[in-house]
C-alpha cells in the first residue's frame, strides 16, 4: 500500500510522553514506523523491518489484512458508535457467539473491555462479586504470582509480581498474596516446551490457604505461560496441580491469556493447549489483531448464571466501559476471527513450532546466552547481564537488530520473540540469522 508522504515525521517529539519507553533515549534516536504490511514494518527512512514480535504480541494475522481493513472501513461508514449500556448492536452479539464457539467448552459468556489491563480488572471484580453472589462474601482475597504481568491498572499491578511495575505506586490493593514464580534456571535450562521441574511450586497455594483460610480467598490469577517477565513455560504438572487445589478450596482460577490467546501456542487458548480449564479467561491483543483496542473476559455458564438473579429490570453487574463492544472493534474482531479460521493460522502456528524451536535453540552457542526457552511461536533468549548494568546488553541487541532490519523485544536481559503466525521458514531463518550476527557483535 502506498505511504502518505504528505504526513512527514514531526520534528518536535517532546509532547508525547511515551509508555514503557526510555523517552530521552528514544527522542535522541527515534525509531519511527510509518507503514506495515504482512510481516514487515516500513520505517520513516524507507527501510523494511521484519516483525519478530507481532507488534506487541497482538498482530497474530500479520499487518494490513484485507478482511480486517475492509470490515473497519465498512463499519465506520455504517455505524460509528452505539451506546454500550442498555442498548446493543448486532456485531457485538455475533462476535460473542464466535468467541464462545472457538473457546473451550465451559466458556459460554463474554464481557467486553478495551485492553488486557481492563480484562484483568474485570475478571478480578467478577470473581469477587461471584463469590458474594453464591453466598461466599468473605472470599475477597486475590492470589497472584511473583514475576506475573497482568497489565498496569491497580488490580493488575497488585496481583502482578514485577517489582518495577509496583514499587513506586504506593500500597496497591490490600488482601493480595503471591505464589512463588516458576523460574528455576539451575534445573530447567535450554528447554523446548514445558520444563520438567517445578510442579511442586503450585503446592505453595496450600501454604497460602493455610495462612489466610480458604474462606477468605476469591481467586488465583496466573498467566499460563508468563510472557512479559521473560517467557516462562509452566512446568509439567504445575497447572493441573493448581487447578486441583483451587477446586478443592472453592477458589476461582483465572488464566490471563492476553498473549497466549488466539493461536500463539498453536491452539485457540493456552487452556486448550495445556488441557487445563480455568474459571475465567482474560483476552485482548489478538482478538482484533491489535488493530483496534478491544479485550474480553470469557466466563463459564456457572459464573454468569450466578449473577442472573433478582428482578429482571435491575442491572446484574455494575461494571462496564463506554467502549465495551464498540461497533468498529466488534467488526474488527469478527474479521480477525474469520481470518484466523479461513487462513488456518492456529494450525499453521502449531506446524511451524518445531522449525521455530530449532531456530531459536540454534543460538545456544552465541556469546552471552545463558538460557533459551520456546513453545508454540514464542521464543526467549536470556543473556548474561553486564555486571552492574542490568538490561543494557539486551537493549543494545534490540537497537542493533532494528538497525539490521528485525524487530525483537526485550524485558530485562531477556530477548522475547513472538512473530505473526503467518511467518515463513525463510523469515524465521532471517530473524535468527540476524540475531546471531548481533549477539556475536555484542560487548
Ligand atoms: C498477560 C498480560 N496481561 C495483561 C496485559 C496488559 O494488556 P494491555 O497492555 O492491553 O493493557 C498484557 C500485556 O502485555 C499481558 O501480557
Amino acid at each position: 500500500m502506498a505511504l502518505d508522504r504528505s504526513n512527514p515525521v514531526p520534528n518536535d517529539l517532546s509532547a508525547f510522553w511515551m509508555p514503557f519507553t526510555a523517552n530521552r533515549q528514544f527522542k535522541k534516536q527515534p525509531r519511527m514506523f510509518v507503514g506495515a504490511d504482512k510481516m514487515h514494518y516500513t520505517t520513516a527512512d524507507g527501510r523494511q523491518v521484519l516483525d519478530g514480535t507481532a507488534g506487541l504480541w497482538c498482530c497474530n494475522a500479520g499487518h494490513n489484512q484485507p478482511r480486517i481493513v475492509e470490515a473497519i472501513q465498512k463499519q465506520a461508514a455504517e455505524m460509528d458508535y452505539a451506546p454500550a449500556f442498555q442498548m446493543g448492536h448486532p456485531k457485538a452479539f455475533e462476535l460473542a457467539n464466535r468467541l464462545r464457539d472457538m473457546a473451550p467448552k465451559p466458556f459460554e459468556h463474554v464481557f467486553y473491555t478495551n485492553s488486557g489491563s481492563e480484562s484483568v480488572e474485570t475478571a478480578l471484580k467478577i470473581a469477587i462479586a461471584y463469590q458474594r453472589a453464591i453466598g461466599q462474601g468473605s472470599r475477597t482475597r486475590l492470589i497472584g504470582r511473583e514475576r506475573g504481568y497482568h497489565g498496569v491498572n491497580f488490580g493488575g499491578i497488585s496481583v502482578g509480581g514485577i517489582v518495577n511495575n509496583r514499587k513506586v505506586f504506593g500500597s496497591l490493593l490490600t488482601g493480595v498474596d503471591h505464589l512463588p514464580h516458576t523460574h528455576l534456571p539451575d534445573q530447567n535450562r535450554f528447554v523446548k516446551g514445558q520444563p520438567e521441574h517445578g510442579a511442586h511450586l503450585a503446592e505453595e497455594l496450600e501454604r497460602i490457604v493455610a495462612l489466610h483460610g480458604a474462606e477468605t480467598i476469591a481467586a488465583c490469577i496466573i498467566e499460563p505461560m508468563a510472557g512479559s517477565t521473560g517467557v516462562l513455560m509452566p512446568p509439567k504438572g504445575y497447572l493441573e496441580k493448581l487447578r486441583e487445589i483451587c477446586t478443592r478450596h472453592g477458589i476461582l482460577l483465572i488464566f490471563d491469556e492476553v498473549i497466549t490467546g488466539f493461536g500463539r501456542l498453536g491452539s485457540s487458548f493456552a487452556a486448550e493447549h495445556y488441557n487445563v480449564m480455568p474459571d475465567l479467561i482474560t483476552t485482548a491483543k489478538g482478538l482484533t489483531n491489535g488493530v483496534i483496542p478491544m479485550g474480553a473476559v470469557l466466563a463459564t455458564k456457572e459464573i454468569h448464571d450466578a449473577f442472573m438473579q433478582g428482578p429482571e429490570h435491575l442491572i446484574e453487574l455494575f461494571h462496564g466501559y463506554t467502549y465495551s463492544g464498540n461497533p468498529i472493534a466488534s467488526a474488527a474482531g469478527l474479521a480477525t476471527l474469520e481470518t484466523y479460521k479461513q487462513d488456518g493460522l492456529f494450525e499453521r502456528a502449531a506446524e511451524l513450532a518445531p522449525y521455530w524451536a530449532d531456530g531459536v535453540h540454534s543460538l545456544r552457542d552465541c556469546p552471552h546466552v545463558i538460557d533459551i526457552r520456546s513453545e508454540g511461536l514464542i521464543g526467549a533468549v536470556e543473556l548474561e547481564p553486564i555486571a552492574g548494568e542490568p538490561t543494557r546488553r539486551a537493549f543494545q541487541a534490540f537497537l542493533d537488530c532494528y538497525d539490521k532490519g528485525v524487530l525483537i523485544r526485550t524485558t530485562g536481559d531477556i530477548i522475547a520473540m513472538s512473530p505473526p503466525l503467518i511467518i515463513s521458514n525463510g523469515e524465521i531463518d532471517q530473524l535468527f540469522g540476524t540475531l546471531r550476527d548481533v549477539l556475536q557483535g555484542l560487548k
